[in-house]
């Protein structure tokens, strides 16, 4: 597998740090702003193929965009890969034609901003455990319950929501949803108050009687575990991007610094050395993590178990640069309105959300304990 990027995946890595730099603006408001230019860029559908509004780039570029607008805003940044991982690829891979082009092409170029409704109080890192249910009447089905932590919250137009058509069918009841925000019984939560990633809209999403035709379920019904757990594939190489972003401007942040500080006569100690020396290789390895993992779901295979070990890495990476790199500055790095930390407070959330570090390590295990040949190892 090649794992040196292209001349033109360079060449696109190179466009995304521009406009990142110099469109990305940084307020404390939600980013509509950043999204309408990422939007005329043909970056809110960046791996959708062009009949369907997209720019039919491949995964890897899309990847590299993610991480390059993390890097500036890792709120963009995720509400970027919630979008189309888990908002706009439910649409193209298990949607109808009629859906498709009810949906896709206004997803694509950001018209439409995607969610996805998989998270309850009883039902976080134990997906199967949804209580949310679907009962089927006469058109459609009558959806009850509530969804929580949902990116995109109250700005979402489309969510893809998960309930059980039968309680008793454990995951195999869970059958998947396309509900548009207008629909009559849904209403969204206030924004979460978070310890970062505070642009990002997060808001619990309830359901009370809502109904759904059946040209709005998204593929059979009781085939919603899997849909998740594929799509989860996907977002989770988004959010290790976005992990990847974070430890890149955490170091480059502090080796600035401490150029700074040699430059006034300060040498930097050989304790710091080994510090920043030791986080450029994590993440010059976690970059290669990252981009195996989207080279595999570029080429259609499963890659349950790299989109899961890239996750962990990079986002685990994250915190580690920010926590070291605080050490590291002190009070050069810790005021409030300090980009050092502004990432140690954005890395906590991304080790946590689209199935916690812990999940993520159950699931390498898992599928290394089943496997005869351990010759991929
Ligand atoms: N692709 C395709 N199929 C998959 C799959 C995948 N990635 N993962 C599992 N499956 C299939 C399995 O093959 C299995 O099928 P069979 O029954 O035919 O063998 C079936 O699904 C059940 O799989 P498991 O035995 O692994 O299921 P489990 O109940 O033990 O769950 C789990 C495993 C990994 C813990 C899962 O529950 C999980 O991933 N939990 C975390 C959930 C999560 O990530 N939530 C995040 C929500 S989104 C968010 O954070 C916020 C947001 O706004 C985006």
């Amino acid at each position: 597998m090649e794992l040196v990027l292209s001349e033109y995946h360079q060449h696109r890595q190179e466009e995304f740090r521009c406009f990142a730099d110099s469109e990305l603006d940084q307020d404390h408001q939600f980013p509509h702003q950043n999204l309408i230019k990422a939007g005329n860029r043909g970056y809110m559908g960046l791996p959708i193929p062009k009949e369907w509004g997209g720019a039919g780039d491949d995964f890897l570029t899309y990847i590299l965009m993610l991480e390059e607008v993390s890097k500036v805003c890792a709120s963009t940044g995720v509400i970027l890969s919630v979008h189309t991982s888990v908002g706009t690829f439910p649409l193209l891979y298990y949607g109808s034609e009629e859906q498709k082009k009810r949906f896709l092409p206004n997803l694509s170029s950001g018209k439409l901003l995607g969610a996805f409704a998989l998270t309850e109080t009883g039902a976080g890192s134990d997906a199967a455990a949804l209580v949310t249910t679907a009962t089927a009447v006469d058109g459609g089905y009558v959806l009850n319950g509530s969804k929580l932590f949902i990116t995109g919250g109250g700005e979402a137009d489309l969510f893809t929501v998960f309930a059980t058509v039968d309680r008793s069918m454990g995951r195999t009841g869970i059958t998947a949803f396309l509900v548009e925000k207008d629909r009559p019984g849904l209403t969204a939560g206030p924004p979460e108050k978070k310890m970062g990633l505070n642009r990002s809209h997060t808001a619990e999403i309830r359901m009370e009687d809502l109904f759904i035709p059946v040209s709005n379920r998204l593929g059979e019904e009781k085939a919603g575990f899997m849909i998740a757990m594929s799509l989860l594939d996907g977002g989770r190489i988004g959010i290790a991007a976005q992990g990847l972003g974070l430890a890149r401007a955490a170091l480059e942040f502090t080796i600035n610094h401490l150029k700074q500080q040699e430059h006034a006569g300060v040498n930097t100690d050989q304790s710091s050395a080994f510090i920043i020396a030791d986080l450029a290789a994590k993440t010059a390895a976690v970059r290669l993590l990252i981009y195996r993992a989207a080279m595999a779901k570029g080429s259609g295979k499963r890659c349950t178990r790299e989109a899961a070990m890239a996750k962990f890495m990079a986002t685990d990476l994250a915190m580690e640069a920010a926590t070291k790199c605080l050490d590291l500055c002190q009070s050069a790095g810790c005021g409030v309105d300090n980009p050092l930390t502004r990432y140690f407070c954005d890395a906590k959330a991304p080790q946590i959300y689209e199935g916690s570090n812990q999940i993520q390590r159950i699931v390498v295990a898992r599928e290394l304990l089943s496997q005869k040949n351990l010759s991929q190892l």
